[in-house]
């Protein structure tokens, strides 16, 4: 057994659980490097890993049967507007005092996009060709002057990416936001595993991990001191969207005000499926009496078929992943240590060292997800959306889902926010932009547009 001052009880766990091939290259190391292999050690949990790799090709866990989950419509009544002009007042109030952050999730890996840096930093605006970070950072500086008030704004990176990003937001400026409410930290990694359960060397001297999923957002609030500093703030909301939506309301008036009417701990936007094969996860009420999201690929046929009386897909209420968290349930959820929310398991690739070479490998890679969070909530509610108007996810390099897509999809909105004010777009025009600084919402649009192909509108 290797030793070295100070680290007894890391390296016997090691031994204790058969996962001493990372010493692979010990005697090869110096000390600082010996120092840095055993503090990385340290910082994983090898029995939770184990009881991880025992259960990764389990199925038995799908202990639930489910029915299709209850949701607000969108308004088709007088009485549901009204409902909603009254949550819209109590929404702008509740921005307006200063209650409500913007918190970001942007750890991933976009491995499908294959874009060389952080995928905030990809230009997606489909005239200006502004980065995905500069779209969200100029709806927080639009609703924060609308509001007159601030909304911080947290980022969670992963280290994979942190130092781009820290970087790509001193290059931007912050977009114009004041530095001072804007918090950048990474998330918290978890180690991956191979097939037979054995810890994955990156190289020498440290393991090869993952970021811990969305999921681990809630958690990275935690460590990252942002609970506490939010409840400094005043903070009592905190609005959580994806990096990769530019269409995303950071700032939703009615959501939020709804969300504060009803004292939801977790509100969520859900939309109307596209078709039965639509691969996205679809909120369920479960047979424990909480409600909860199935992802895609556990639906069976048969759920993903189902209809109803009317002929409407049964499983109706899909998921755009925006969720809106009181501060307060965060803070209760995470105040015990680890949040237990259950890893989900992939099988990926992996670059490995072993044996004096770099190979690649097959493995398990564990993340947790962020609506797992929507079943322990005491109160929770789910909030129709209309899909044109809010998801326009950048997945993929091409094809569906992507930058290609999500640009038209921008582009049909801007047309659509023109002509519900009225405003005439002459047939020449192809293709227009609004900034954020321009129009929050298509109310703030006034006077003419250009006659031209491409419009910008700052
Ligand atoms: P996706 O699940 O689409 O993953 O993330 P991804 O990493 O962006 O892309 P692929 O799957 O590798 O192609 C949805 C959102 O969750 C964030 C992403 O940054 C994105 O905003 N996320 C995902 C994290 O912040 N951390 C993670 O560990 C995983």
């Amino acid at each position: 057994m290797i030793s070295f001052p100070g680290y007894d009880d890391v390296i016997r766990e090691i031994y204790y659980h058969n996962q001493d091939h990372v010493f692979e290259y010990w005697d090869e190391l110096d000390d600082r490097e010996k120092r840095s292999l055993l503090e990385d050690l340290s910082s994983v949990d090898i029995s939770q890993l184990s009881v991880l790799f025992s259960t990764a090709s389990d199925e038995s866990q799908k202990k639930y049967s489910y029915t299709p989950a209850e949701y607000m419509p969108f308004p088709r009544t007088e009485e549901a507007r009204a409902r909603c002009r009254e949550a819209r007042s109590r929404g702008e109030q509740h921005v307006r005092d200063g209650k409500v952050a913007a918190f970001l999730v942007a750890g991933g890996q976009g491995t499908r996009l294959g874009f060389d840096g952080p995928k905030g930093a990809y230009p997606v605006g489909p005239v200006s060709g502004k980065s995905l970070f500069q779209i969200h950072g100029e709806k927080i500086r639009a609703y924060s002057k609308k509001y007159n008030t601030v909304i911080p704004w947290l980022i969670m990176t992963s280290v994979a990416n942190h130092d781009e990003t820290v970087e790509f937001f001193t290059t931007h400026k912050y977009f114009g936001l004041r530095k001072e409410h804007v918090y950048i930290f990474p998330q918290n990694m978890i180690p991956s595993l191979d097939f037979a359960g054995k810890l994955i060397l990156k190289n020498r001297c440290s393991l090869f991990k993952n970021p811990d999923g969305h999921g681990g957002s809630l958690t990275a609030l935690r460590t990252s001191g942002m609970i506490t500093e939010l409840e400094r703030r005043g903070i009592e909301t905190v609005s959580y969207f994806q990096v990769d939506n530019p269409l995303v309301k950071i700032i939703d008036p009615v959501f939020i005000g709804f969300h504060v009417m009803e004292e939801s701990e977790i509100s969520s936007k859900g939309m109307m499926k596209t078709g039965p094969k639509e691969k996205v996860g679809v909120f369920v009420h479960r047979s424990d009496g909480k409600t909860g999201i199935l992802e895609y690929s556990d639906m069976t046929e048969e759920m993903q078929n189902a209809r109803g009386p009317e002929g409407n897909l049964l499983y109706c209420m899909g998921n755009p992943a925006i969720h809106l968290f009181s501060l307060k349930f965060i803070d209760t959820i995470t105040s015990g240590g680890a949040l237990a929310l259950p890893y989900h398991v992939a099988k990926k690739k992996i670059e490995a060292l072993r044996s004096g070479g770099y190979a690649e490998i097959r493995g398990y890679k564990f993340e947790k997800f962020v609506f797992d969070a929507i079943p322990i909530a005491r109160k929770t509610i789910l909030l129709e959306t209309l899909r044109e108007e809010e998801f326009a996810p950048v997945k993929n390099k091409s094809g569906e889902d992507s930058v290609e897509t999500a640009r038209d999809l921008m582009n049909r909105l801007s047309f659509r926010w023109l002509a519900m004010q009225g405003i005439p777009v002459s047939e020449k025009t192809k293709v227009i932009e609004i900034s954020p600084l321009r129009a929050i919402e298509p109310e703030d649009l006034s006077g003419d547009v250009p006659a031209r192909e491409k419009i910008y509108l700052d």
